[in-house]
């Protein structure tokens, strides 16, 4: 028999130069949280991603099972359907376009228009069944420390380093009481990527925030900012907090340490297709 290979892969049939401005143009809205819808694009890629075992070569964003009923409703996942309906529409338009592709990207296209750095990404993501989503539990749980925090990310192969590039994405957006129980943002400009995360935990004093809601941290001096417990792990931790240094100290190498870290955390368990092209875009502004 003669096997014809004239049909194109669905991801191929895409423009992604296209998506990654029509996300952009999705960011912007005065009436949601803080102005910007970046901070829950970015937290959604993450959680797509985040839920990667390298033993059993499971979870991942491969798939995109975080929009089916099962693991949207994780506990860690509240509050993540203000993204996912923001980008619905997109979908609607480019329905070549993979969810799962469609989430990372959302997440790549956030950090670059909110000042971060340019981050590699490729498209390949193939959408799976709700049977293939990951049991509860894979998302770090924010009140507790470093010890934990260790055994989730290193389930995923991140090393210390990565792990420290990686929460400065909590230079982004804030907690919400209905959704996490936490209360606040990190820093005074939420809807820009920066390296304040860690000049925030170093150089402002941390005191447990006076409330009914679960422990957290708020700034002695203003109460308006805050951190998870699992945040102060990376001052506390001695091996994470020469990362917060030096990320404090210098935000080109944060920039750049994060970028290749997050394009890995966007790629765990994902296997592309042999041709599919490395995309850098250029940022819209
Ligand atoms: C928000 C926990 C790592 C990006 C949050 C929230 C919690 C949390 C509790 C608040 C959710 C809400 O109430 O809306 C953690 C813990 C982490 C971690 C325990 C591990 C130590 C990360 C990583 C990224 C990230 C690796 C991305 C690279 C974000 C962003 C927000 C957020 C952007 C703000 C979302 C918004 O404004 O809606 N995180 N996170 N987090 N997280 Fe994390």
């Amino acid at each position: 028999y003669f096997y014809s290979n004239e049909t194109t892969p669905s991801w191929k049939k895409v423009n992604y130069n296209s998506v990654y401005k029509d996300i952009a143009g999705l960011l912007e809205d005065e009436d949601y949280d803080d102005g910007s819808y970046g901070p829950v694009f970015v937290r959604l890629a993450w959680h797509a991603s985040g839920t990667y075992d390298k033993k059993t070569r499971t979870g991942g964003s491969d798939g995109g099972t975080i929009r089916h009923t099962a693991e949207a409703g994780h506990g860690a996942n509240n509050g993540l359907e203000h993204a996912r309906d923001r980008l619905e529409p997109l979908k609607k338009q480019y329905p070549n376009i993979s969810y799962a592709d469609l989430y990372t990207l959302a997440g790549v296209v956030a950090v670059q228009e909110l000042g971060g750095p340019t981050v590699r990404w490729r498209p390949g993501r193939e959408d799976k069944t709700e049977a293939d989503c990951t049991p509860d539990g894979r998302l770090p749980d924010a009140a507790q420390g470093a010890d934990h925090v260790r055994d989730i990310f290193y389930r995923m192969g991140f090393n210390d380093q990565e792990i420290a590039a990686l929460v400065g994405a909590h230079a982004l957006g804030r907690c919400h009481t209905s959704r996490s129980g936490f209360d606040g943002p990190w820093n005074a400009s939420p809807t820009s990527f920066t390296n304040f995360f860690y000049t925030e935990l170093l150089n402002s004093t941390w005191v447990p925030k006076k409330w009914n809601g679960p422990f957290q941290y708020v700034d002695k001096e203003s109460g308006q900012f805050m951190m998870l417990p699992a945040d102060m792990a990376f001052k506390k931790d001695s091996e994470f907090r020469k990362y917060v240094e030096k990320y404090a100290a210098d935000q080109d190498a944060f920039f750049e340490d994060f970028a290749k870290a997050f394009s890995k955390l966007l790629e765990l368990g994902v296997k592309f297709p042999e041709d599919a092209p490395v995309y850098e875009f250029k940022t819209l502004e």
